[in-house]
């Protein structure tokens, strides 16, 4: 199926008719946060489930009956999927827990004005590309890929879900004096888990021991993570993801795109990243 057939255009981006129906951006426009909201934000495919686990886990201290018992998208929603309307988010107690693709230039007027924490996660974009290649040859509700020359001019334009990578990066790196958003990236995390997960808990105010930091991260660790029914998507059926095209919890490294991209590509990549991203001041743990 095509674009047309598959995608709705919101705010210049690309977004999966499926999953995000208008009435479900309109509910997300009207959404009212509150300060102590903790909103998951990343382009898709630089770690948003690791951090549905991370979260949950460091803001109950440890505590894993909310990961072993809610499915992800209902832990840690996504305020701009269709399930958010039915999920009383209004009622939840604080802190709430959030996660959103948006933009920067997305984000509702109540996000400016309250200011809620954000925890904003990036990846070596090579590796989202790797990612997603193997994610949109899965999920039913993507255009199919194609070749990797072909998805790699459609990354590159952004003429995929939310867009453009170095735009979205771009945006949420382009803020002044916002210290309520922290910035983490999966190589970070891959690198030390467990720094990543104490530097977490430090923003959200949450001083962590280090068994307790020792114990999430044992949760969170690749290997564990694929074990929860949970949080490896096993809940959703196969005609939406075809897990056995390609697993949800794919391999969790950093670098894989080595084993994808030629030469040729290799460079073009690096060509547009280095035009597109020359302004950016802000040093990548990649
Ligand atoms: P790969 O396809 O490279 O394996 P998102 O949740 O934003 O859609 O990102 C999915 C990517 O994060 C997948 O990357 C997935 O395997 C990886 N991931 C999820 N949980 C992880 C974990 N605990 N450790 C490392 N990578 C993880």
């Amino acid at each position: 199926m095509t674009e047309a057939e598959l995608y709705d255009v919101y705010r210049g981006v690309y977004v999966p008719k499926h999953l995000h129906p208008p009435e479900s951006l309109k509910y997300y426009e009207d959404f009212t946060f509150r300060p102590d909201d903790v909103l998951i934000v990343t382009y898709p495919k630089s770690g948003t489930t690791w951090l549905q686990e991370v979260v949950p886990l460091v803001l109950s201290g440890g505590d894993v009956a909310s990961v072993r018992t809610v499915p992800n998208w209902d832990r840690v929603p996504w305020l701009e999927e269709h399930r958010a309307i039915v999920l009383n988010l209004e009622q939840r107690p604080s802190p709430r827990t959030f996660a959103t693709h948006f933009h920067r230039d997305m984000m509702n007027e109540s996000y400016s004005k309250v200011k809620p924490k954000v925890i904003y996660v990036m990846r070596n974009p090579k590796d989202v590309f790797t990612s997603s290649f193997h994610y949109y040859g899965m999920a039913s509700y993507l255009v199919n890929p194609g070749t990797a020359d072909e998805f790699l001019e459609k990354f590159l334009n952004g003429k995929i879900m939310f867009g453009s990578w170095f735009d979205h990066v771009k945006g949420w790196l382009n803020v002044k004096n916002e210290d309520h958003i922290f910035y983490i990236s999966y190589e970070e995390m891959i690198q030390d888990l467990k720094g990543s997960v104490s530097r977490i808990g430090q923003f959200l105010g949450k001083s962590l021991s280090p068994e307790v930091v020792e114990k999430i991260a044992d949760n969170c660790v690749f290997k564990n993570m694929k074990q929860n029914p949970m949080s490896n998507f096993s809940l959703v059926p196969a005609e939406f993801m075809d897990q056995k095209k390609s697993e949800f919890l794919r391999k969790g490294v950093a670098g894989d795109w080595k084993n994808l991209f030629t030469e040729a590509q290799t460079e073009r990549f690096e060509a547009v990243y280095k035009d597109k991203m020359k302004d950016v001041t802000f040093k990548f743990a990649w």
